[in-house]
């Protein structure tokens, strides 16, 4: 059976989703690298064995990135989901992964990048936005895409707005990606070479609320 380590910083939201959709995948741990962080009493409560590597205990990122590689070896995870991990991760962090570790992103990448991306949409005036999960390589938010959610951006929006109606969509998304990996589906990779995982994986747009009636925004689940 599949295996997977989640990482968190927070909320831990989509942790939950995950946990919640009773995968076939076994979760072998959830890493915080905040003690404080909300979502490790949230994967508790569900039985799930919990760890914490505190970035403020290691003098450089580098020491962290090491702490956290020997805690997640721990677990001989298949693939290492971070949801909500708020920490940006060496190359040589992620090489030693060797490509198995994914990311959701709140925006339709490549679009926005990096934070605060609700406020940066409605900014830019875009019509649509959405959720990302992606392979996670070197270059920050940019590894190959996996599976997108899109979303409409409606008149009068304000972030807050516009993250609940992407946060919802992420909850879907993440536990149907997980659960294609699980199926064999999705193929997981072996080498973090973006030119693999690119051909690894097909693109998928899942969207119930765009009413635009493409076809190619309609999700082979749905
Ligand atoms: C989500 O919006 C996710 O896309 C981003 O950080 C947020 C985490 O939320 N990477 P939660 O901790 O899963 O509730």
């Amino acid at each position: 059976m599949l295996s997977v380590v989640i990482l968190i910083s927070g909320r831990g939201s989509n942790m939950e989703a995950i946990l919640n959709a009773k995968l076939p995948l076994t979760v072998k741990a959830v890493i915080s690298n905040k003690a404080s962080a909300t979502g490790l009493q949230i994967a508790r409560a569900a039985g799930t064995e919990t760890r914490v590597v505190d970035h403020l205990a290691y003098p450089s990122r580098e020491a962290f990135d090491d702490a956290l590689l020997k805690t997640i070896t721990e677990y001989v995870p298949d693939l290492v989901v971070l949801a909500g991990f708020m920490r940006v991760l060496t190359a040589q962090f992620i090489d030693q992964l060797h490509g198995r570790v994914i990311n959701i992103h709140p925006s339709l990448l490549p679009s926005f990048p990096g934070l605060h991306t609700h406020q940066r949409a409605i900014e830019a005036g875009v019509k649509v936005h959405g959720a990302t999960v992606h392979f996670v390589t070197a270059q920050l938010d940019h590894g190959p895409i996996i599976a997108q959610a899109a979303v409409p951006v409606l008149a009068g929006d304000d972030p807050d707005a516009l993250a609940t109606r992407v946060l919802a969509q992420e909850h879907i998304l993440y536990p149907n990606v997980l659960r294609r990996f699980a199926s064999g589906e999705l193929a997981i990779p072996w080498r973090a070479d973006p030119s693999v995982l690119q051909s690894a994986v097909p693109r998928v747009v899942q969207d119930p609320t765009l009413t635009t009636g493409s076809a190619s925004l309609r999700a082979p689940w749905n």
